[in-house]
């Protein structure tokens, strides 16, 4: 099974034919899979563009919503619009709302969007303010102690729903792809090679989502767990365990691109089957 996957595509900074050319080297790559990892537009183009892309590379397309996709709207609703879309489109999947999917015999798919929770780096201390507060309806108006419990009421969330889709995909395969637009380990959350400072790292980063990958992988030493991301723009790789691999991939706004055009297999390489290895993971960046 050929997989092509994009992240932070920011669809809505293209015009038709820049959107035309990006689809086409898709179609290029005869994947028959799409996977995204989240920031595909804004709300209002949402559903529209999701719609068009599908169309245009005509293959199923599996993902998960970033935080611009709720730009100009509200958490719930984009959500739920996108569910009931998703209900009667066929080939479009979005999994914080459709369950586990299964690609093959051995291989399940699951997702969510996750949400950067404040629990990473220092989130009374930071200078940082996203756009997010002000357009996203959630946050409009409240005060950063409040918009602190939503944040990390958001990545509670994204925890829950992937700890009962981890627990349902253990039982079944032998190997486990997710996907979520946060990165869920600040040892994920790169930024020029390096680990994102405190200042970035409470919206950057979901810890809620990463303990429960990381107990699952703990559990199930004998599956492997490989995790797309994106959000942060900049790529690498690392491995969190011998069985929990987590790639970031990288981003630039209005130059949408392919982040990688894999076979299934080699999702998973030799070095995840260490069964029970306790050593410490390494960090290696990519770009
Ligand atoms: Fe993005
Ligand atoms: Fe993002």
């Amino acid at each position: 099974m050929r997989v092509v996957w994009v992240t932070d595509i920011h669809l809505n900074f293209l015009g038709a034919e820049g959107r035309d050319v990006f689809f086409s080297s898709i179609r290029a790559q005869q994947p028959d899979a799409v996977f995204v990892t989240g920031d595909i537009a804004e709300a209002p183009s949402l559903t529209h563009l999701l719609h068009e892309m599908r169309q245009a590379i005509h293959v199923p397309l599996y993902f998960v919503l970033g935080n611009h996709d709720f730009y100009y709207g509200s958490i719930s609703q984009v959500r739920s619009s996108l569910k009931h879309f998703c209900q009667v489109q066929p080939g479009l999947t979005y999994l914080a709302t459709s369950g586990l999917v299964e690609l093959t015999p051995t291989t399940a798919l699951i997702g969510h969007d996750g949400w950067g929770d404040g629990r990473y780096g220092n989130y009374h201390l930071s200078p940082v303010r996203l756009s997010d507060q002000e357009l996203i309806a959630d946050f409009q108006g409240l005060d950063r102690e409040t918009i602190l419990g939503k944040l990390r009421a958001l990545g509670d969330e994204a925890a829950c729903y992937l700890h009962e889709r981890l627990d349902e995909a253990l039982v079944s395969y032998q190997r486990v792809i997710c996907l979520t637009h946060v990165p869920p380990f600040k040892e994920a959350c790169w930024y020029q090679r390096k680990m994102g400072n405190d200042d970035w790292l409470p919206y950057f980063a979901c810890q809620a989502v990463g303990e429960v990958l990381l107990n699952a992988s703990l559990e199930r030493p004998d599956c492997q767990i490989t995790v797309l991301c994106g959000h942060t723009h900049h790529a690498g790789t690392v491995y969190l365990r011998p069985n929990l691999r987590i790639l970031t991939g990288s981003a630039e706004y209005g130059a949408p691109c392919i982040q990688e055009s894999f076979d299934l297999e080699e999702l998973f390489p030799q070095s995840m089957l260490i069964e029970g290895d306790e050593g410490e993971g390494g960090a290696i960046g990519k770009t």
